[in-house]
């Protein structure tokens, strides 16, 4: 009596090309797989109940193909789209396989580099602007540095910035819709990578000038990496209304970025995620209504017909915890609960309403009357709430 959840359209799934399509090809041995054709892989998006399509240009349209090569394929491509309804909702820029970006695009201590790599970013642009994309993701994997003696970090953030402002000036300039979506990742493959984390992104975006069409694209993965919280991590981004596209997986611990399948590595986490993103804050606020993005890769070990499989999986798993969330935010047991452990009554200010500084201040039993050892008395229950979560994640409630 298996309840395996159906994907639609209307639940916005999208996958990388680079996803479904990769060969499996990793540090220590070659592809185990033969490539897909894109217009076949949108099919299979199509089929398995898939809405969009994400790509690197260099994923579509390989380095170095001739105008012509690259209108042949873009036209194949776009009518796969039309006969499908499959959109392209994020495009993004391979800045990273070449040789030439070995120390990176917008960072690289060589001048000639870093303005090939503003060009190649502003064509693709043009690009993701006539597909018809709203997102722009830069993940910058090659800009960072091995040794600290090699990059002056000063001026290798103000290269960044300059870059990264200069993608958002032609945007507003061509008029284009799209927003630009960072995504932090701490190492790999650069020993160390430039803004490694949310936080760092988020500071990071505040002293751009353009800043407005900037906000973030954060993976599940890359936050575990550097052993940190990514639904929290979401959570501060959507409070500073950052967060702009997410890339969905699945990672064991601090290791090798795994790129499993959404839930396969931390699924408590994964619980909490879905939890945020389909239920909102408990007590509202801002909400994440954009496109539900996986960038996993099928394990190595799986044939052509397997990967469609895996690729399922990420829908399946999402639904699956969609389904599980709302029925425990909707169970009486667990507003109970959640009343009891304050959680609600976070959303009150600390001041009431209209009380001035003075006013606080002059209040005896605030602090110089108030009972320490009384306030200490209060037990939350957050144990207990957690455990409810569980039960409702083990499908025992
Ligand atoms: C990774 C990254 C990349 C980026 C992608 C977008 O696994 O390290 O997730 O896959 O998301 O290149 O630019
Ligand atoms: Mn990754
Ligand atoms: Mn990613």
């Amino acid at each position: 009596m298996a309840r395996i959840p159906t994907p639609s359209a209307a639940d916005k799934f999208s996958f990388g090309l680079w996803t479904v399509d990769w060969t499996g090809q990793d540090q220590f041995g070659s592809a185990a797989r033969p490539r897909f054709d894109p217009v076949e892989v949108v099919w299979k998006l199509k089929e398995i109940g898939a809405w969009g399509i994400t790509f690197h240009d260099d994923d579509l349209i390989p380095f170095g193909s001739s105008p012509g090569e690259r209108d042949a394929i873009l036209a194949r491509f776009t009518k796969a789209l039309d006969e499908t309804g499959i959109v392209v909702e994020m495009v993004t820029t391979n800045t990273f396989s070449h040789p030439i970006f070995k120390d990176g695009a917008f960072t690289s201590n060589d001048r000639r580099v870093r303005r090939f790599g503003l060009a190649k970013v502003l064509a693709n642009v043009d690009l993701a602007a006539e597909l018809g994309a709203e997102t722009f993701v830069m993940w910058g994997g090659r800009e960072g540095a091995e040794y600290d003696t090699s990059k002056d970090y000063f001026a290798a953030l103000s290269r960044y910035a300059e870059g990264i402002d200069t993608v958002a000036a032609y945007i507003k300039d061509k008029g284009y819709g799209l927003k630009i979506a960072l995504e932090p990742k701490p190492n790999e493959p650069r020993g160390d990578i430039l803004l490694p984390t949310v936080g760092h992104a988020l500071a990071f975006i505040e002293r751009l000038e353009h800043k407005d069409i900037v906000g973030l694209n954060p993976e599940v993965g890359h936050e575990q990496m550097a052993c940190l919280n990514y639904t929290a991590g979401i959570a501060q981004a959507l409070w500073a209304g950052k967060l702009f596209h997410i890339d969905l997986n699945g990672q064991k611990s601090i290791k090798f970025d795994q790129d499993l399948v959404f839930g396969h590595g931390d699924l408590l986490s994964a619980f909490g995620t879905v939890d945020l993103l389909e239920n909102g804050f408990p007590g509202g606020g801002p909400r994440y209504d954009g496109p539900r993005h996986f960038d996993y890769k099928p394990s190595r070990t799986e044939d052509p017909a397997q990967v469609w499989q895996t690729a399922g999986a990420n829908m399946e798993m999402y639904l699956l915890l969609k389904e599980r969330a709302v029925a425990f935010r909707a169970d009486p047991a667990v507003r109970e609960a959640v009343e009891r452990a304050g959680v609600t009554e976070l959303g009150e200010p600390t001041l009431a309403p209209g009380e001035t500084l003075a006013e606080f201040l002059a209040d005896p039993t605030v602090y110089r009357q108030a009972d320490p050892a009384a306030l200490a008395e209060r037990g939350y229950g957050f144990v207990q709430l957690n455990q409810l979560a569980i039960e409702f994640l083990m499908g025992a409630r």
